[in-house]
C-alpha cells in the first residue's frame, strides 16, 4: 500500500508511512453465490475435509471474504482495519477477526527465519522464490481455472493452539526428536547448519534413524507426501488465558499454494495421523479462501471476478 490516508480518516497512523502496509484479499466458497458469480467457483475452493484431530469453532471458521492486513507497525495494520471497515459498513459484517504477531523488523542483530511460541526456529524449509518450481507450486497458472484466479493462490487459514504448558515439560532433547531439528539453531538433527538439506535417511552410530519416524519435519516433507508443498507464512497469537489458567496462544497457520490438494491438504492427513508435534496442537479454527492477483494503478483486486 502507499500508505496515504483515505479522506474523512480517523488520524490513527498520521505521523507514519506506509510501514510495509500490505493488505491481501480472499473469497471464501460462501462469496460466490453471495455475490452472483457461482459460475465462478473455483473446484479447488472445495470445503477442505475433516480431519481426526480437529476440534474446530465454526464460529471462528471459513467465512465470505477474508481480509490479512500486515503491517510493520501495529497501529498503522489496526488505521487500516478501521478504514476498511468503515468503507464496509453498509455491506459487510465481521465474521471472525485474529490478531497475530511476529519477530518486530530489527529485533535481532541480523535477520533471521523468526521463531515461534514453542521456541523453534519455523519457516526455514519453505519453497523459495528461486526454486525452479515456486511459481507453479505456489501460484495459480495463466492457463489456470478460473481465469481470473491466474496469478492467485490459496490460502489455508489455521487457528492452531499450542499446548505449550506440556510442550515446555519435555526436556530439550525430547522437544527437538519430535520436530527433527535442533532449538538453538534450527540445525536438522542429521547434522549441518540451519540451511542444510534434511537427510532424512541419515542413521546414527547405533542404526537408529536421526530424524525419527514421526518428527515433525520427516512426515511434513515434500518427499514423504509425493513431493506436495506450501509457502507458510504464520503469525503466532496470544489471545490471555483460558479458564485453566493455559494459555490461549499459538499459530495463525497460513500456507498458501496453487492447489490445495498438491499441498496443505495430503500434508495434513499425513500430519494428523503420524506427527509426534499434533500431540500439542489443537486446529481450532480453519477457512480456506481464493486469493486473486494483485492489481495494477486503477483497477482493484478482485475484478476480473466481479466485472468479468
Ligand atoms: C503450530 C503448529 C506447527 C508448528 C509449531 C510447526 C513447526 C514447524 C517447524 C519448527 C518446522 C521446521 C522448520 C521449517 O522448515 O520451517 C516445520 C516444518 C514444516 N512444517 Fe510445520 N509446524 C506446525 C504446523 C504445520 C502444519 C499444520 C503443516 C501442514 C499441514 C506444516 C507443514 C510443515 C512443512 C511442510 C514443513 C517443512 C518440512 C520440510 O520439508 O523440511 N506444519 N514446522
Amino acid at each position: 500500500m502507499a500508505g496515504e490516508a483515505p479522506p474523512d480518516d480517523t488520524g490513527i497512523a498520521l505521523d507514519a508511512g506506509p510501514s510495509s502496509l500490505t493488505v491481501t484479499f480472499g473469497f471464501g466458497r460462501t462469496f460466490f453465490g453471495k455475490a452472483g458469480v457461482e459460475d465462478q467457483l473455483p473446484e479447488a475452493l472445495a470445503p477442505l475435509p475433516d480431519f481426526v484431530s480437529d476440534a474446530l469453532d465454526r464460529k471462528r471458521s471459513n467465512g465470505d471474504l477474508w481480509i490479512q492486513i500486515g503491517a510493520n507497525d501495529a497501529l498503522v495494520a489496526f488505521h487500516a482495519l478501521r478504514a476498511l471497515q468503515r468503507e464496509a459498513a453498509d455491506t459487510a459484517r465481521l465474521r471472525w477477526q485474529m490478531n497475530g504477531f511476529n519477530r518486530s523488523p530489527g529485533a535481532t542483530g541480523r535477520p533471521m527465519t523468526t521463531r515461534n511460541l514453542m521456541g523453534q526456529i519455523d519457516g526455514t524449509n519453505n519453497p523459495k522464490p528461486t526454486d525452479d518450481d515456486f511459481e507453479r507450486r505456489i501460484f495459480v497458472p495463466e492457463r489456470g481455472e478460473p481465469a481470473w484466479m491466474a496469478g492467485g493462490s490459496y490460502a489455508v487459514v489455521r487457528r492452531i493452539r499450542m499446548l505449550l504448558d506440556s510442550w515446555d515439560h519435555l526436556s530439550l532433547e525430547r522437544q527437538e526428536k519430535v520436530v527433527g531439528r535442533r532449538k538453538s539453531d534450527g540445525a536438522p538433527l542429521s547434522g549441518g547448519t540451519e540451511t542444510t538439506p534434511v537427510q532424512l535417511d541419515k542413521v546414527d552410530k547405533n542404526g537408529a534413524l536421526a530424524i525419527a519416524g514421526a518428527a515433525h519435519v520427516r512426515v511434513a516433507a515434500p518427499a514423504s507426501n509425493q513431493g506436495a508443498a506450501m509457502l507458510r507464512r504464520p503469525f503466532s497469537y496470544h489471545d490471555g488465558f483460558r479458564d485453566d489458567g493455559a494459555p490461549d496462544a499459538g499459530l495463525l497457520f497460513i500456507a498458501w499454494q496453487a492447489d490445495p490438494m498438491k499441498g496443505f491438504v495430503p500434508v495434513q492427513r499425513k500430519l494428523d495421523l503420524g506427527d509426534d508435534l499434533s500431540r500439542f496442537l489443537r486446529h481450532e479454527a480453519s477457512a480456506l479462501f481464493a486469493v486473486p492477483p494483485g492489481c495494477a494503478p486503477g483497477e482493484y483486486v478482485g475484478q476480473a471476478l466481479l466485472e468479468g
